[in-house]
């Protein structure tokens, strides 16, 4: 399954769950357990206020990571005793009562599932400029907030970091009249503590994952997969899951472990898979029938895949197709996954279905022909009367190719120190167009020939591409280990500037594309939302 499908099924869900459903004044749902505990872990310092919510807390909203590193702050800076137990459900109880709505989260969800890549999209110019030196843009824009609370924040940075004004930069404006005075006005009307998203969130029953659902996904430098999960409610909003995967190159995986559900939606989970244990970062529907998001391995997030979940028993439909593309010409197999899938598979106008090979309610697999002659580009699968438009792509030729992600970052790590290296995960994808201002169409990810060589006269200086690591046949940078290296010039340790070239042959044709990777250090402080 592509990216690009997830993308576009996230806002596809984006846009049903856009209601019209009338605003109600948002009353924080704190059960009567939530607020004894807040009363006595935190009242000391937050006073309370008329209505009896204390004071800072009740006046911002965050995620879950956000009350994780909040909390964290009170232990670390103000001292406040907490073991793990009440620390995890203090969490719990300030996400469900001051969280963010599925809606408000959904742009910046990739900074939680830690997606490798990608430059981030400043939704406000000068609040990215003035605020996102540090950490990310995202990070801000998980939170809500009164304006007396955005402006707080600032005080805070300026009390905590005294030389905030000064670093990162800070000398290119007046840091500190930016931040105090223009910067909380604008935070407040585009991240308000109040919102009809939040107000609706509060007033609707909150569905529970529990039940039986059907998987798909997709893990760079493995593939697709696809398989079963069965989620069991132990406690109130406590879960454990177990997963059985198979993967399109043959290889099976089985995971179990716990999840805890935040704020409705927010599901969190540690899992044993395979022989890695792996975090979950997903969303719950609002509707409760779909599950979906990244996992990564626990000790190397840049290593994971994508994963979206349907319930079993749910409408039938087409979810996932593998190869998700067919070469005009060319007989191939294809297998359709799915739930409730039955009837006849119709691959569209000039795609023959040769045969069927095999098939249940959740996988029909068929060996299918596009004609010579076929329209390139993406086609509506369908199984019975059960339809998907943006799972499969004929093509003719391969016209250009991108790498994902279309720039890297690795970390040199391991070698006795306390950091495993940080590895970087590449894909060739090929796409239909693009020359003479034809719209890109995404064919999918094609097997490559790899390679990497220094990326400009610095690193050719320093042989970077000697010494920072080294590219396995699946498109995997794996970094040199960590440490000064007295092979190298000045003993400097195996760091690097590089440039990643991936071939495709299409035919006689070989098709390339290339992408920037840096190479770095180990990343010390790694806070739950960087
Ligand atoms: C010992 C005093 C003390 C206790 C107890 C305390 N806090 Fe705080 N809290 C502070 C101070 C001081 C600040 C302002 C400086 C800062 O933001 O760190 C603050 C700020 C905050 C803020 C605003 C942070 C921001 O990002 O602007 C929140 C939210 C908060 N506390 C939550 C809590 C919660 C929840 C508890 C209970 C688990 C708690 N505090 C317990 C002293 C305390
Ligand atoms: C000089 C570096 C720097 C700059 C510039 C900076 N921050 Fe931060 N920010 C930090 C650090 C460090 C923390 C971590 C504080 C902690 O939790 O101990 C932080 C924490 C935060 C948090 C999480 C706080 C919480 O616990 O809820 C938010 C939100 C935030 N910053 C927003 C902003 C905004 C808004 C601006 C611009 C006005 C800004 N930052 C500018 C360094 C910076």
């Amino acid at each position: 399954m592509s990216m690009a499908s997830f993308a576009a099924s996230w806002r596809l869900l984006a846009l049903m769950t856009l209601g019209a459903l009338a605003a109600t004044p948002a009353v924080a749902a704190l059960s009567p357990a939530g607020a004894a505990l807040l009363q006595a872990k935190c009242a000391g310092c937050h006073e309370a206020r008329a209505d009896g919510s204390l004071e800072r807390i009740a006046e911002a909203r965050r995620s879950p990571e956000g009350w994780e590193m909040t909390v964290g702050r009170m232990s670390l800076i103000h001292k406040v005793q907490l073991d793990d137990g009440t620390r995890r459900t203090l969490v719990k109880v300030l996400s469900d009562a001051y969280g963010l709505a599925p809606s408000e989260a959904l742009p910046w969800r990739y900074l939680p599932e830690r997606r490798p890549g990608g430059a981030e999209h400043f939704e406000n110019q000068l609040v990215g400029d003035t605020c996102a030196r540090c950490h990310s843009y995202a990070r801000i824009a998980l939170q809500r907030r009164s304006e007396a609370d955005w402006l707080r924040l600032s005080n805070f940075h300026v009390g905590q970091y005294p030389s905030i004004e000064i670093q990162s930069n800070g000398r290119d404006r007046n840091w500190w009249e930016i931040a105090s005075r223009q910067v909380p006005p604008l935070l407040a009307k585009l991240y308000p503590l109040d919102s009809p998203a939040w107000a609706r969130w509060q007033a609707q029953t909150w569905v529970k994952p529990g039940g039986n659902w059907r998987v798909v996904g997709h893990r760079p430098g493995w593939g697709d997969y696809e398989g079963v999960a069965t989620i069991t409610e132990t406690a109130a909003d406590e879960y454990t899951m177990t997963m059985e995967l198979r993967y399109a190159d043959g290889r099976s995986e089985k995971a179990s472990g716990r999840a805890i559900l935040y704020t409705g939606y927010e599901w969190r989970a540690s899992l044993r898979q395979g022989d890695q244990d792996v975090r979950q970062v997903f969303t719950l529907s609002e509707d409760g029938s779909h599950l979906q998001g990244r996992w990564y391995l626990r000790d190397v997030d840049t290593l994971g895949g994508d994963l979206a979940a349907t319930r079993l028993a749910g409408t039938p439909a087409v979810l996932a197709v593998n190869p998700e593309y067919l070469k005009a010409g060319v007989a191939q197999q294809l297998e359709i996954h799915g739930t409730g899938l039955t009837g006849p598979v119709d691959l569209g106008q000039g795609v023959r279905v040769l045969r069927e090979l095999r098939r249940s309610a959740e996988t029909v697999v068929v060996e299918a022909r596009p004609g010579a002659n076929a329209a390139v580009g993406q086609r509506t699968v369908k199984v019975g009367e059960t339809a998907a438009g943006d799972l499969l792509t004929v093509y003719r030729r391969i016209d250009s190719l991108r790498l994902e992600p279309d720039r890297g970052l690795a970390r040199i790590g391991d070698n006795g120190g306390a950091l495993a290296t940080q590895p970087a995960q590449f894909e060739a994808v090929g796409y239909i167009g693009g020359k003479g201002g034809k719209t890109l169409q995404r064919i999918g990810v094609f097997p490559a020939q790899w390679s990497f060589a220094n990326a400009n006269a610095n690193a050719r200086t320093y042989r970077d591409a000697s010494f920072a690591g080294r590219l396995e046949p699946s498109g995997l940078f794996v970094p040199a280990a960590a440490g000064p290296n007295p092979k190298r010039k000045f003993g400097t340790n195996n760091t690097g500037d590089l440039t990643v070239t991936a071939a495709v042959a299409d035919g006689k044709r070989r098709i390339k594309a290339a992408a920037p990777l840096i190479v770095t250090v180990q990343r010390w402080v790694d806070p739950p939302l960087r």
